[in-house]
Protein backbone atom coordinates (compact mmCIF):
# COMPACT_ATOMS: atom_id res chain seq x y z
CA UNK A 1 0.00 0.00 0.00
CA UNK A 2 1.11 3.92 -1.04
CA UNK A 3 1.60 6.74 1.44
CA UNK A 4 -1.06 8.63 -0.30
CA UNK A 5 -3.68 5.23 0.41
CA UNK A 6 -2.35 4.80 3.63
CA UNK A 7 -3.07 8.35 4.36
CA UNK A 8 -7.19 7.98 2.90
CA UNK A 9 -7.68 5.19 5.12
CA UNK A 10 -6.39 6.81 8.28
CA UNK A 11 -8.33 10.49 7.50
CA UNK A 12 -11.01 7.37 6.86
CA UNK A 13 -10.70 5.90 10.46
CA UNK A 14 -10.00 8.90 12.25
CA UNK A 15 -13.67 10.53 10.40
CA UNK A 16 -15.04 7.61 12.14
CA UNK A 17 -13.98 8.70 15.63
CA UNK A 18 -11.77 6.02 15.39
CA UNK A 19 -8.50 6.62 17.36
CA UNK A 20 -6.68 3.45 18.26
CA UNK A 21 -5.72 0.50 15.00
CA UNK A 22 -4.28 -2.77 15.43
CA UNK A 23 -2.26 -4.54 13.62
CA UNK A 24 -4.07 -7.56 12.75
CA UNK A 25 -0.98 -10.50 12.65
CA UNK A 26 -1.65 -12.98 9.85
CA UNK A 27 -2.74 -9.84 7.41
CA UNK A 28 0.16 -7.89 8.20
CA UNK A 29 2.70 -10.43 7.79
CA UNK A 30 0.96 -10.94 4.25
CA UNK A 31 1.57 -7.38 3.54
CA UNK A 32 4.59 -7.64 4.50
CA UNK A 33 5.76 -10.16 2.23
CA UNK A 34 3.77 -8.20 -0.15
CA UNK A 35 -0.12 -9.40 -1.01
CA UNK A 36 -2.86 -8.95 1.17
CA UNK A 37 -3.70 -5.74 2.12
CA UNK A 38 -3.44 -4.41 5.92
CA UNK A 39 -6.40 -2.11 6.69
CA UNK A 40 -10.19 -3.25 5.59
CA UNK A 41 -11.17 -1.38 2.80
CA UNK A 42 -14.14 1.04 3.46
CA UNK A 43 -17.60 -1.24 2.53
CA UNK A 44 -16.13 -4.23 4.01
CA UNK A 45 -18.40 -7.01 4.19
CA UNK A 46 -19.54 -7.78 7.96
CA UNK A 47 -17.74 -10.83 7.77
CA UNK A 48 -14.37 -9.41 7.60
CA UNK A 49 -15.29 -7.24 10.82
CA UNK A 50 -16.03 -10.49 12.54
CA UNK A 51 -12.73 -12.21 11.00
CA UNK A 52 -10.72 -8.76 12.29
CA UNK A 53 -12.22 -9.26 15.84
CA UNK A 54 -11.29 -13.02 15.93
CA UNK A 55 -10.48 -13.99 19.13
CA UNK A 56 -10.35 -10.62 20.72
CA UNK A 57 -8.20 -10.14 23.69
CA UNK A 58 -8.03 -5.97 23.12
CA UNK A 59 -9.73 -5.19 26.45
CA UNK A 60 -10.35 -6.37 29.85
CA UNK A 61 -13.94 -7.78 29.21
CA UNK A 62 -12.72 -10.59 26.76
CA UNK A 63 -11.38 -12.35 30.51
CA UNK A 64 -14.21 -13.32 31.15
CA UNK A 65 -16.54 -13.72 28.44
CA UNK A 66 -17.41 -16.53 26.87
CA UNK A 67 -18.64 -16.09 23.52
CA UNK A 68 -18.06 -12.66 21.47
CA UNK A 69 -21.71 -11.27 20.62
CA UNK A 70 -21.31 -9.29 17.23
CA UNK A 71 -24.71 -9.36 15.75
CA UNK A 72 -27.67 -10.72 14.29
CA UNK A 73 -30.39 -9.97 11.37
CA UNK A 74 -30.66 -8.84 7.93
CA UNK A 75 -27.29 -7.33 6.64
CA UNK A 76 -29.17 -5.39 4.52
CA UNK A 77 -31.28 -4.14 6.59
CA UNK A 78 -32.88 -0.37 6.64
CA UNK A 79 -32.95 -0.39 10.53
CA UNK A 80 -30.11 -1.14 13.17
CA UNK A 81 -30.94 -1.96 17.35
CA UNK A 82 -27.64 -0.98 18.91
CA UNK A 83 -27.81 -2.13 22.50
CA UNK A 84 -25.35 -1.63 25.55
CA UNK A 85 -23.35 -5.51 25.33
CA UNK A 86 -23.76 -9.09 26.08
CA UNK A 87 -25.64 -9.78 29.18
CA UNK A 88 -25.63 -13.40 30.34
CA UNK A 89 -27.47 -15.62 27.58
CA UNK A 90 -26.45 -13.79 25.18
CA UNK A 91 -22.72 -14.56 26.44
CA UNK A 92 -23.69 -18.09 26.71
CA UNK A 93 -25.21 -18.18 22.43
CA UNK A 94 -23.35 -15.61 21.20
CA UNK A 95 -26.45 -13.94 19.94
CA UNK A 96 -27.64 -10.46 21.24
CA UNK A 97 -30.83 -9.51 23.07
CA UNK A 98 -31.85 -13.46 23.66
CA UNK A 99 -32.74 -12.80 27.42
CA UNK A 100 -35.47 -11.34 29.00
CA UNK A 101 -35.01 -8.13 27.79
CA UNK A 102 -34.20 -9.12 24.23
CA UNK A 103 -37.51 -10.99 24.45
CA UNK A 104 -39.23 -7.48 24.94
CA UNK A 105 -37.33 -5.94 22.50
CA UNK A 106 -38.43 -8.77 19.94
CA UNK A 107 -41.99 -8.40 21.07
CA UNK A 108 -41.66 -4.39 20.47
CA UNK A 109 -40.67 -4.68 17.53
CA UNK A 110 -42.90 -7.07 15.62
CA UNK A 111 -45.72 -6.14 17.75
CA UNK A 112 -45.18 -2.05 17.38
CA UNK A 113 -44.81 -3.07 13.66
CA UNK A 114 -47.92 -5.33 13.48
CA UNK A 115 -50.42 -2.63 14.96
CA UNK A 116 -48.63 0.52 12.36
CA UNK A 117 -49.55 -2.07 9.51
CA UNK A 118 -46.11 -3.01 8.72
CA UNK A 119 -44.76 -6.31 7.82
CA UNK A 120 -41.77 -6.73 9.96
CA UNK A 121 -40.06 -9.26 12.03
CA UNK A 122 -37.51 -9.70 14.41
CA UNK A 123 -35.15 -11.13 11.97
CA UNK A 124 -36.00 -8.55 9.50
CA UNK A 125 -33.92 -5.68 11.19
CA UNK A 126 -30.27 -6.12 12.18
CA UNK A 127 -29.38 -6.14 16.45
CA UNK A 128 -26.01 -5.36 17.97
CA UNK A 129 -24.32 -3.83 20.80
CA UNK A 130 -21.68 -1.34 21.43
CA UNK A 131 -19.46 -3.87 23.29
CA UNK A 132 -19.32 -7.79 22.09
CA UNK A 133 -18.04 -8.93 25.23
CA UNK A 134 -20.45 -9.33 28.43
CA UNK A 135 -18.86 -6.74 31.11
CA UNK A 136 -18.65 -8.78 34.72
CA UNK A 137 -21.81 -8.61 36.58
CA UNK A 138 -23.47 -6.59 33.72
CA UNK A 139 -21.93 -3.92 34.83
CA UNK A 140 -21.85 -0.55 32.00
CA UNK A 141 -18.98 -0.51 29.35
CA UNK A 142 -15.88 1.70 31.17
CA UNK A 143 -14.97 4.79 28.48
CA UNK A 144 -11.67 2.64 26.94
CA UNK A 145 -13.67 -0.71 26.56
CA UNK A 146 -16.32 1.73 24.37
CA UNK A 147 -13.46 3.14 22.25
CA UNK A 148 -11.93 -0.04 21.70
CA UNK A 149 -15.01 -2.29 20.69
CA UNK A 150 -17.03 0.38 19.56
CA UNK A 151 -14.41 0.84 16.26
CA UNK A 152 -16.23 -2.89 15.40
CA UNK A 153 -19.63 -1.02 15.54
CA UNK A 154 -18.91 1.68 13.74
CA UNK A 155 -17.98 -0.40 11.20
CA UNK A 156 -20.71 -2.53 11.12
CA UNK A 157 -22.70 0.79 10.98
CA UNK A 158 -21.12 1.61 7.82
CA UNK A 159 -21.15 -1.72 6.38
CA UNK A 160 -24.92 -2.33 6.64
CA UNK A 161 -25.38 1.82 5.94
CA UNK A 162 -28.70 1.86 7.75
CA UNK A 163 -31.45 4.44 6.78
CA UNK A 164 -31.67 4.73 10.05
CA UNK A 165 -30.38 3.76 13.82
CA UNK A 166 -32.39 3.42 17.21
CA UNK A 167 -29.89 3.57 20.37
CA UNK A 168 -31.55 1.67 23.11
CA UNK A 169 -30.10 2.98 26.17
CA UNK A 170 -27.57 5.27 27.47
CA UNK A 171 -24.50 3.31 26.04
CA UNK A 172 -25.84 3.33 22.87
CA UNK A 173 -27.06 6.94 22.96
CA UNK A 174 -23.36 8.08 24.51
CA UNK A 175 -21.77 6.14 21.87
CA UNK A 176 -23.74 7.17 19.08
CA UNK A 177 -24.39 10.70 19.36
CA UNK A 178 -21.33 11.94 21.80
CA UNK A 179 -23.87 13.52 23.91
CA UNK A 180 -23.71 13.99 27.89
CA UNK A 181 -27.62 14.40 28.19
CA UNK A 182 -29.49 11.70 29.54
CA UNK A 183 -31.74 9.16 27.78
CA UNK A 184 -34.79 10.89 30.02
CA UNK A 185 -33.98 14.06 27.76
CA UNK A 186 -32.73 12.25 24.90
CA UNK A 187 -35.53 9.90 24.24
CA UNK A 188 -37.73 10.61 21.10
CA UNK A 189 -35.73 12.60 19.74
CA UNK A 190 -33.57 12.40 16.22
CA UNK A 191 -29.65 12.70 16.22
CA UNK A 192 -27.21 11.93 13.43
CA UNK A 193 -24.59 9.59 13.64
CA UNK A 194 -21.96 10.00 10.30
CA UNK A 195 -25.63 11.59 8.08
CA UNK A 196 -27.64 8.56 9.58
CA UNK A 197 -30.57 9.63 11.76
CA UNK A 198 -30.22 8.03 15.05
CA UNK A 199 -33.56 7.76 17.53
CA UNK A 200 -32.81 7.30 20.89
CA UNK A 201 -34.91 5.38 23.66
CA UNK A 202 -35.13 3.52 26.72
CA UNK A 203 -33.44 0.26 27.07
CA UNK A 204 -35.72 -2.27 26.99
CA UNK A 205 -33.94 -3.97 30.56
CA UNK A 206 -35.32 -0.57 32.04
CA UNK A 207 -38.72 -0.73 30.88
CA UNK A 208 -38.64 -4.65 32.48
CA UNK A 209 -39.16 -2.87 35.94
CA UNK A 210 -42.89 -3.17 36.68
CA UNK A 211 -43.42 0.37 37.43
CA UNK A 212 -42.06 2.05 34.25
CA UNK A 213 -45.14 2.22 32.99
CA UNK A 214 -44.76 5.89 31.41
CA UNK A 215 -41.44 4.86 29.93
CA UNK A 216 -42.81 1.78 28.40
CA UNK A 217 -45.70 3.51 27.10
CA UNK A 218 -42.89 6.65 25.48
CA UNK A 219 -40.70 3.78 24.20
CA UNK A 220 -43.46 2.09 21.98
CA UNK A 221 -43.97 5.77 20.82
CA UNK A 222 -40.44 6.41 19.84
CA UNK A 223 -40.53 2.94 18.22
CA UNK A 224 -43.59 4.09 15.83
CA UNK A 225 -41.56 7.36 14.63
CA UNK A 226 -38.29 5.24 13.77
CA UNK A 227 -40.28 2.79 12.10
CA UNK A 228 -42.89 5.03 9.92
CA UNK A 229 -39.64 6.92 9.22
CA UNK A 230 -37.79 3.72 8.28
CA UNK A 231 -40.71 1.86 6.12
CA UNK A 232 -43.19 4.14 5.11
N1 LIG B 1 -28.72 -5.88 26.83
C1 LIG B 1 -27.99 -5.34 25.84
O1 LIG B 1 -27.69 -4.16 25.85
N2 LIG B 1 -27.63 -6.11 24.84
C2 LIG B 1 -27.96 -7.40 24.76
O2 LIG B 1 -27.58 -8.04 23.79
C3 LIG B 1 -28.73 -7.94 25.80
C4 LIG B 1 -29.09 -7.18 26.83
Amino acid sequence: MDAETLRQYLEYYQDLGIKTLYRRGPAAKAEEAGHGERWPAPQEPLFRILEDIGDCHRCRLHEQRTKIVFGVGNEQSKLVFVGEGPGADEDAQGIPFVGRAGQLLTQMIEGTAKKEGIPLLRKDVYICNVVKCRPPENRTPQPDEMEICGQFLSRQLLAIAPKAICALGSTAAKFLTQSKEGVTRMRGNWYKWHDIPVMVTYHPSYLLRAYNVGPKREAWEDLKKVLHFVYD
